[in-house]
């Protein structure tokens, strides 16, 4: 909200002092905001002159529309003449649309500007800021029409955000030949989590871990069940899913018994916290330590299911993640399927970055990492012992 009242600010500012403007011509795009790959369109009215072309730029280049950035200085993200060739225009038109696809842009502010009589750096119009992003208000909210169960041949995930994303058409129902990065890309669209954080963790651990392919055209695929191979991460002890080592197939669905504990915690509450969260999922540990002789955790499970633990709080209504709805995350779990209030990106401007040591989920990441790395590292006879003693596992590793 703040980045639209401050181009609004930044537009009430140049539209004052920028009065060169030739009066009446004018040309907008529409929205505040765009999605990658969603196509600008910018219209424009009562155009004067020759030569012209309408040009993309990051707001951040252009000072002043009297005086453009020249082509030479390699500002221009797109542009195109306003007969929407880059060729030569048989006429000049006084009104009409141009195109500039967002694919490749960076995201961040532009403008699009409508140049001077014969290509001159003298602005007749520009548009309002507007912003290629990835937390668009106005983008379309996934309704529950929009959910569809997968089929028998669709592939799933061990991971319920991913599944959803497929579950929603986010990415190809069919949960092969997923495109990895826009995997990402999805995931910061749909739960606000940064895109770069994902990238550089899990996924770039399941291109390490050799489960991912390249297509012709060199973009990295996934087929997502190929996430449940053991060879590298690993998924006992996850909370809402029986360990492999008890039935594989088995442990590819959602375990009813371990959904229903969850939900359970604080019978009188209607939400979890992160102590709630950090319980469990300790319990979880303890409990695939005890019982599952193939149990082996690596250092990056550490990563992996300390971060499990803070991302179901991105279902949450509360942008200090500090409570998470049962009811939400219930069906989510279950059924891999968006609340119907969900909003994405609604929680905050910016994206959630565990990275970033400004931004507060990067400490209960780290709470939440030092907690499974706890319960991992406790010695066996440790663990045996308090779970002989009937001990609440969870009460001694969640505070
Ligand atoms: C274009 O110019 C005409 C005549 O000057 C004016 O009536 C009209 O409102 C202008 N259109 C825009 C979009 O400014
Ligand atoms: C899965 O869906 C994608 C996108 O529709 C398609 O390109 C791919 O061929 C499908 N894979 C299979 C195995 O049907
Ligand atoms: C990676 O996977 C492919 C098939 O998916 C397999 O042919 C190849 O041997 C694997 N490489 C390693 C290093 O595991
Ligand atoms: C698991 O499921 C696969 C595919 O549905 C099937 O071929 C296989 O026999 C099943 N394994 C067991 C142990 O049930
Ligand atoms: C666990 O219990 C056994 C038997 O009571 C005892 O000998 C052992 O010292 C205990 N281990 C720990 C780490 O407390």
């Amino acid at each position: 909200m703040i980045r639209c009242f401050l181009s609004i600010i930044l537009f009430l500012v140049s539209t004052t002092f920028f009065v060169s403007h030739v009066t009446g011509s004018d040309v907008s795009v529409g929205k505040e905001c765009f999605r990658k790959g969603e196509l600008i369109t910018a219209k424009f009215d009562n155009i004067t002159g020759t030569g012209i072309w309408i040009g993309l730029y990051p707001k951040n280049r252009v000072s002043d529309f009297t005086n453009l950035p020249g082509f030479a200085e390699g500002y221009l993200s797109s542009w195109v003449l306003s007969c929407g060739t880059r060729d030569n225009c048989i006429w000049w038109p006084q009104r009409g649309e141009v195109h500039f696809p967002t694919d490749e842009l960076d995201y961040g502010d532009y403008v699009v500007v409508v140049s001077g009589d014969r290509a001159g750096l003298d602005a007749q119009a520009h548009t309002e800021t507007f912003t290629v992003g990835t937390n668009c208000f106005d983008i379309t909210i996934p309704t529950m029409d929009r959910w569809i169960a997968p089929g028998d041949n669709d592939q799933r995930s061990p991971c319920p955000f991913v599944n959803a994303l497929s579950n929603h058409g986010f990415l190809n129902r069919n949960g092969t030949f997923v495109d990895l990065l826009d995997m990402a890309d999805k995931m910061e669209l749909i739960y606000n989590v940064d895109a770069g954080f994902l990238r550089d963790g899990p996924i770039q651990l399941a291109i390490d871990c050799n489960q991912t392919y390249e297509d012709e055209s060199g973009n990295i695929r996934i087929d997502i069940d190929r996430l449940f191979d053991d060879n590298c991460e690993e998924h006992e002890a996850s909370m809402f899913r029986a360990d492999s080592f008890f039935g594989f197939n088995k442990s590819k669905q959602t375990d009813d018994t371990l959904l229903n504990n969850l939900i359970r915690i604080n019978p009188s509450s209607d939400v979890l916290n992160i102590e709630d969260i950090m319980g469990y999922q300790a319990d979880r540990i303890m409990e695939s330590r005890l019982r599952n002789p193939e149990t082996e955790f690596r250092d990056f499970d550490i990563d992996n299911m300390g971060a499990q633990g803070v991302f179901l709080f991105l279902l949450s209504s509360d942008p200090t993640l500090t409570t998470v709805e049962k009811d939400r995350l219930y069906f989510f779990l279950l059924m891999e399927r968006l609340p119907s209030d969900f909003l994405p990106g609604s929680l905050r401007d910016t994206p959630f970055n565990p990275k970033d040591e400004t931004d507060f989920i990067h400490d209960k990441l780290m709470q939440s990492m030092a907690n499974v790395e706890i319960m991992m590292h406790t010695p066996i006879d440790e663990v045996a012992n308090l779970s002989l003693a009937g001990v609440t596992l969870s009460r001694h590793g969640g505070a």
